[in-house]
C-alpha cells in the first residue's frame, strides 16, 4: 500500500496520540543474518560497565524545575481568587516558555468561574497565543461545538496544562507542566468543578500522571488528586478535537466520552436519608 505524503502524516500522528511507539512486523527479520547490522558485542564485563557519567545533552533536557514549582506553588496559595490567580501567573517568570519566542501574552482560562466541570487541554497555539484565550482556534471551535452538542455551554471553565504557548506547537513538556501544575490545581480548588475533563494525552498524562497513550485512557473514569493529597476529583480523559479534525472518523469515540461525562454529571445527587 502506497500513501501520499498528507495522509501517512495523519495516520502516524494517529498513531502516536495512541502511543504508538515502535513498528513491528508479522515476521522476526533476521537482521544480522541479512548482514545489515553487526552482531552485538559480548556483554562486557561488571566493572566495565559502571555508571557512564551524566550526559550533558540528558542534562540540558530535563532542567530541575523545582525552585519554579516553588516559587509557583507560594504564588498560587495566596491567590484567593481566579482574578488574583490570573495576575500572579501573568507575572510569573519561572515558566520557560514564557520566554521562547511564540508566546506574546498568558493565556489562562475561560467560561464559568464557579462551572461544575474544567475542561483542561494541552497548551495553548497561535490563535490563543494572539487572543489571549484558551481554545479559540479551529481545534476551539470543535470543542465549543462538542460541549454544545452535550448541552455543556456555560457550564464550563475551559484552561490548559501550561499556560504560554510552546514554539511550533509542540506538546509541552513534563517540566513545563510541572512548574504551571500550582496554578491548575488552584484553579480547580478555586472553581471548586465536580469532575475534570481532559482533552488529549498530554494533558491526561501530566493530570494523572500516567504514562499510558490516550486511546488506552480515554473514556474511562480516573481519580485525579492534587500533589498534597488534599483535593480529589473524578477525571475522564477524551481525544483532544485538533486530533477530531485531522481523524474525524474518530469523533464518534470523543462523542461517546461526552455522554460518559453528562450521565454522570447530570446524575441526581444521592441526599442522605431523613
Ligand atoms: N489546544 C489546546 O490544547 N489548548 C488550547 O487552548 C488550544 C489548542
Amino acid at each position: 500500500m502506497s500513501l501520499d505524503p498528507a495522509t501517512a502524516e495523519s495516520l502516524l500522528a494517529f498513531w502516536a496520540e495512541g502511543g504508538v511507539d515502535a513498528m513491528l512486523l508479522d515476521a522476526p527479520v533476521d537482521r544480522i543474518a541479512a548482514g545489515k547490522i553487526a552482531p552485538p558485542a559480548p556483554p562486557a564485563r561488571k566493572a566495565a560497565v559502571a555508571a557512564p557519567p551524566p550526559s550533558p545533552l540528558r542534562a540540558a533536557s530535563q532542567p530541575d524545575v523545582s525552585a519554579a514549582v516553588a516559587q509557583a506553588q507560594a504564588l498560587a496559595a495566596s491567590a484567593d481568587s481566579l482574578e488574583a490567580l490570573a495576575a500572579a501567573i501573568a507575572g510569573f517568570d519561572g515558566c520557560p516558555l514564557k520566554f521562547e519566542g511564540a508566546a506574546t501574552q498568558a493565556v489562562v482560562w475561560r467560561g464559568e468561574p464557579t462551572a461544575p466541570l474544567m475542561v483542561i487541554g494541552e497548551g495553548p497555539g497561535a490563535d490563543e497565543d494572539r487572543q489571549g484565550q484558551p481554545f479559540v482556534g479551529r481545534a476551539g471551535q470543535l470543542l465549543d461545538k462538542m460541549l454544545a452538542a452535550a448541552g455543556l455551554t456555560g457550564r464550563v471553565l475551559i484552561t490548559n496544562t501550561v499556560f504560554w504557548r510552546p514554539p511550533g506547537n509542540r506538546t509541552p513538556t513534563p517540566q513545563e507542566q510541572a512548574v504551571c501544575a500550582p496554578f491548575v490545581e488552584r484553579a480547580i480548588a478555586l472553581v471548586q468543578p465536580k469532575m475534570l475533563l481532559l482533552v488529549g494525552g498530554a494533558s491526561a498524562k501530566a493530570m494523572l500522571r500516567k504514562d499510558e497513550g490516550i486511546l488506552s485512557m480515554r473514556g474511562r473514569w480516573h481519580e485525579w488528586r492534587s500533589a498534597d493529597g488534599t483535593l480529589e476529583l473524578p477525571a475522564l480523559p477524551t481525544l483532544h478535537p485538533a486530533f477530531l479534525l485531522r481523524q474525524p472518523a474518530a469523533k464518534k469515540r470523543a462523542w461517546a466520552d461526552l455522554l460518559t461525562l453528562t450521565e454522570r454529571l447530570d446524575r441526581p445527587e444521592r441526599t442522605s436519608a431523613p
